[in-house]
């Protein structure tokens, strides 16, 4: 029986460890010619080298895939024309591209440091445009199209300690729907994954996770994304966590509160409690619970 994957070429940034490597085996698999594209960095960016990309290809290989290394940093523009050439030249198109690749400097927003901020928006942020931009302008002129994916998380919506995580993480989500809006009519989808996988990236999670599942269960969601069965779907990001997949909301306005000509201050003031409210923090209740549980001496649930 043919594969869900048979006859296309996919490239997968981070494609050496945790989540990426396990697209890549996944979508190797089921018949796609693999780029697995990973730096080979540890968890802040640090020490790159060729090994873990060239190990994944050397699996592939000996499964009976076919697949080749780019051991290239990501956030370079010259790395993600590189990929898509490579794949090109190599295999004489790209129809997917999948964007895993991703580091953490974990830091309080007021210690943070430049080069913290700028190494993490770089790595994911544009590490996601990087690749996108590249094989977007190849596959808007193949017969055909292609799939673009992204990589965001649950920590778009507010972290500790992660402001430059979560700021490129929601990014990710805007350019995800941007690129969606912008390139449906040459037959090019883009969609993102927010996973929860135990991955050496998961295990930095300073509390217990209730939600949680191997890298192997984020991966037939992305070769589904990747496959021609998924023609119709773009612009959407989906959860993907064990057994579990769920379709986040678009934000949108919740409730409007309105004057005649231009509100004051003091008008504001009086108004906006019962008149538009504020809107739930998970985050914030989260963090109210792990005080308490903190305070009782217990390590608190995620
Ligand atoms: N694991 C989780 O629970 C979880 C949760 C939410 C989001 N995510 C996201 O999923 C993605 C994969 O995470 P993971 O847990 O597999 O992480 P991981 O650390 O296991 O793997 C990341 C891979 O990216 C590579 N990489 C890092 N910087 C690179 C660069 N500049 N160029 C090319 N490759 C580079 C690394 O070498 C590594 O192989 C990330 O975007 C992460 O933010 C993961």
């Amino acid at each position: 029986m043919a594969g869900f994957l048979e006859g296309k070429v996919v490239a997968v940034t981070g494609g050496g460890g945790g989540i990426g490597r396990a697209v890549a085996l996944a979508a190797a698999a089921e018949g796609a010619k693999v780029l697995v594209a990973d730096y080979g960095v540890g968890m802040a960016g640090e020490d790159p080298s060729s090994e873990v990309a060239d190990a994944v290809v050397a699996e592939i290989t000996k499964a009976g895939g076919e697949a080749i290394a780019v051991a290239d940093d990501i956030s370079r523009m010259e790395s993600g024309e590189r990929l898509v050439s490579t794949a090109v030249e190599t295999w004489g198109r790209i129809d997917g591209v999948v964007a895993v690749a991703g580091i953490l400097r974990e830091r309080m927003l007021f210690n943070m440091s430049e080069d913290e901020w700028d190494a993490v928006i770089a790595t994911h942020l544009k590490g996601h445009f990087t690749v996108f931009r590249a094989a977007a302008a190849v596959m808007r002129k193949q017969e055909g199209g292609g799939s673009l994916i992204g990589f965001t998380s649950g920590a778009f919506a507010g972290s500790v300690a992660q402001a430059n995580y979560s700021a490129a993480k929601g990014g990710i989500v805007s350019l995800v729907r941007s690129t969606a809006a912008g390139i449906f009519k040459y037959d090019v989808t883009a969609n993102c994954i927010a996973p929860i996988a135990k991955t050496r990236m998961a295990a930095n999670v300073p509390m217990a996770l209730n939600e949680i599942g191997e890298a192997e269960d984020v991966a037939p969601l992305v070769v589904y994304l990747l496959s021609d069965r998924a023609r119709h779907i773009t612009g959407q990001v989906y959860t993907a966590v064990g057994g579990k997949i769920a379709v986040w909301s678009i934000p949108t306005e919740l409730r409007a509160m309105y004057t005649t000509g231009r509100w004051t201050p003091e008008a504001i003031a009086e108004h906006i409690d019962r008149g538009v409210g504020q809107e739930k923090m998970p985050i914030l209740e989260f963090l109210a619970k792990m005080r308490e549980a903190a305070a009782a001496g217990a390590k608190p649930n995620a």
